[in-house]
């Protein structure tokens, strides 16, 4: 096979890396910042690995500046970073915070000046306590507090900024922050993770609406968690549970928003949502985004099982599989991505971006360098993927790898390490990987990395 260039993927193909601001900022009360839930969560004992924490993560509120640079002589054209919403408003509402603004406009700044497209999600999990003290995403109030934050972002960065990203990952914040009680704030139950799905379904909706009208050249999308699910059988009841799992895993938060309604009909429990639902939500809910963001990390082996509520599914874990693992436990599968990209291109979206994608492994560093050829060769296989789908004419416009530097990974603490370049955590010493040095060296034969749309 000839060796993968970044330009078989056309010259408007968009590069780039994604982070979030929990998991690199640090500085959680600094300069007027309010707490978020996973400030709660994580000094929360026994919810984290070790019970760490991410106070300090990679210090990117001191180092931002530095990490920018460093991002940019990678040759790294594409940012996509979070908003701390308590950072901005440390409340939640009303009461602004100037420092937290004028943080992210040095981030944004700093990108413009080095060439680098700054891509911002505005919610990437780090709700304001206050408002979790409210009811959070349980709370139909969210809709008007998302509002007032949402108006105040783009108001003070759309100048500026051209990407914009609403949600990341709905379902994963639900599902482990409102029904298994995994992440924060750590809630269970059909009675938190109904409402909060139905929540964060007019979030989407209306923060696509908000972003549209306040900037009419935006260029605006969100980001969805998805697995690619194989049945263990051909057996009835896998292939059911396959299609409900795939129902609340894939289709969830999409369908709505491309106005198919909730996949009740292959999930029933999901019928429950009619409790929540008032007049003109299901047109609210609808958005036509300009991308949808795709972020893949593994395939899934599912089986029937009667004992798991409402769901009666299951995962057959990867340990049992005898499969190659990630530090995550989950299977290595490259292909995954690929047949995400064929799954969701069935629903005829203008543009796919894989937001995010990436291998965790538990990186050593050697004196002058971290070897991880495990992970070269996982972006060549997953490459070679996204360029399948690509020649099946998918949509498929760009790659953001999870993640430019090792961070906080949620509940796993600081173990898994996903990133290009290692972050010696206790000192705050970068030292580039080696696949942050092969990715470097791929875009280089990158001409105009700017992405698509831009003329
Ligand atoms: C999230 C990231 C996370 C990554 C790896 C995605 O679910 O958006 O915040 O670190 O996957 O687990």
């Amino acid at each position: 096979m000839n060796e993968l260039t970044a330009l078989d993927f056309g010259p408007d193909f968009c590069w780039g890396v994604s982070t979030a601001a929990y998991q690199i900022e640090g500085a959680p009360q600094a300069d007027g910042k309010g707490p978020s839930i996973w400030d709660r969560f994580t000094h929360s004992k026994g919810k984290i690995y070790q019970n760490q924490n991410g106070d300090r993560a990679c210090e990117f509120y001191y180092k931002y500046a530095d990490d920018l640079q460093l991002l940019s002589s990678l040759g790294i054209k594409n940012f996509r970073f979070s908003l701390s919403w308590p950072r901005i408003l440390p409340e939640g509402l009303i009461k602004t915070n100037e420092a937290g603004i004028d943080f992210y406009n040095r981030v944004i700044d700093s990108c413009l000046e080095l060439d680098i497209e700054p891509w911002i999600t505005l919610y990437h999990w780090d709700l304001p306590q206050a408002l979790q003290a409210r009811g959070g995403w349980t709370n139909r109030e969210i809709l008007n507090w998302f509002e007032v934050y949402v108006m105040l972002c783009v108001r003070k960065f759309g100048d500026r900024v051209r990407y914009w990203m609403i949600l990341n990952e709905p379902m994963v914040f639900t599902g482990a922050g409102y029904f298994l009680g995994v992440h924060a704030p750590g809630l269970k139950g059909l009675k938190n993770f109904l409402p909060a799905i139905h929540h964060a379904t007019l979030c989407q909706g209306i923060g696509g609406q908000m972003v549209r009208s306040e900037l009419s050249s935006a260029i605006i999308g969100s980001t969805f968690s998805c697995s690619y699910l194989e049945s263990a059988s051909e057996r009835e009841k896998d292939l059911l549970a396959t299609s409900r799992l795939d129902a609340l895993l894939n289709r969830l938060f999409l369908e709505p928003a491309l106005g198919l309604g909730y996949p009740i009909k292959d999930l029933p429990v999901l019928s429950r949502l009619e409790n929540y639902l008032q007049q003109s939500d299901e047109q609210r809910m609808i958005f036509d985004f300009d991308f949808v963001g795709i972020q893949n990390y593994t395939r899934e082996i599912v089986k029937y099982n009667f004992w798991v509520p409402y769901i009666k599914a299951d995962l057959v874990k990867a340990a049992e599989r005898e499969v190659p693992v990630s530090a995550m436990g989950w299977e290595v599968y490259p292909e995954s991505i690929y047949h995400m990209l064929k799954k969701y291109n069935q629903y005829n979206i203008k543009s796919l971006i894989i937001t995010e994608n990436g291998l965790a492994l538990n990186d050593e560093p050697s004196s002058q360098s971290v070897k991880d050829e495990r992970r070269i060769e996982y972006l060549e296989q997953v490459l070679a993927q996204v360029l399948r789908a690509q020649k099946e004419d998918v949509p498929v416009d760009g790659y953001f790898y999870w993640t430019f530097i090792d961070n906080f990974e949620w509940a796993e603490g600081y173990y898994p390490r996903f990133g290009l370049v290692y972050n010696q955590h206790l000192e705050q010493r970068r030292m580039v990987k080696q696949s942050g040095l092969w990715w470097q060296t791929f875009l280089q034969q990158t001409a105009t990395p700017k992405g698509p749309f831009v003329q």
